[in-house]
């Protein structure tokens, strides 16, 4: 049976890195998409990744272009791991009368 084909967007780095990385391990033919092409050719040589193709994902160009590349190629995945973005640390909500700590109701006994 031939590989399944996996492509993975965000594959230079984080958790779209170790996802490609265990994918590559099992056996899979993994499609590394990646923002930064030298980032992206290091990865994909360190890996031995099957393919790799650069996009800006937050370009809807460029994500067409990145589908028309893959259907010229010939790459059909039977696994996208949609993995490009970014993590934004959660603000910080200021204290109000519901998210205020409540007072405590626990007294101390004195001996
Ligand atoms: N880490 C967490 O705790 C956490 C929690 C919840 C959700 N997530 C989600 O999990 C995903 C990965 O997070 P991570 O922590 O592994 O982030 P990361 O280490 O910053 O990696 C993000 C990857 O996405 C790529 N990328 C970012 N914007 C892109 C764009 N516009 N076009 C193409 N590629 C782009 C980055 O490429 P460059 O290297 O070129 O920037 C990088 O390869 C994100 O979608 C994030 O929102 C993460």
């Amino acid at each position: 049976m031939s590989p399944k084909t996996a492509v993975v967007t965000g594959a230079t780095s984080g958790l779209g890195l170790l996802t490609a990385h265990r994918l590559v391990q099992s056996g899979m033919n993994v499609v590394l998409v990646g923002r930064d092409a030298a980032r992206l050719a290091t990865v994909t040589a360190e890996l031995r990744g099957f393919a790799s193709y650069t996009a800006d994902l937050s370009q809807r160009s460029q994500v067409r272009d990145l589908a028309a590349a893959l259907a010229a190629d010939g790459i059909r995945a039977d696994v996208l791991v949609n993995n490009a973005g970014a993590a934004f640390p959660a603000t910080r909500k200021p204290r109000t009368a519901w998210n205020a700590p409540t007072p405590s109701t626990t007294t101390r006994r004195s001996c």
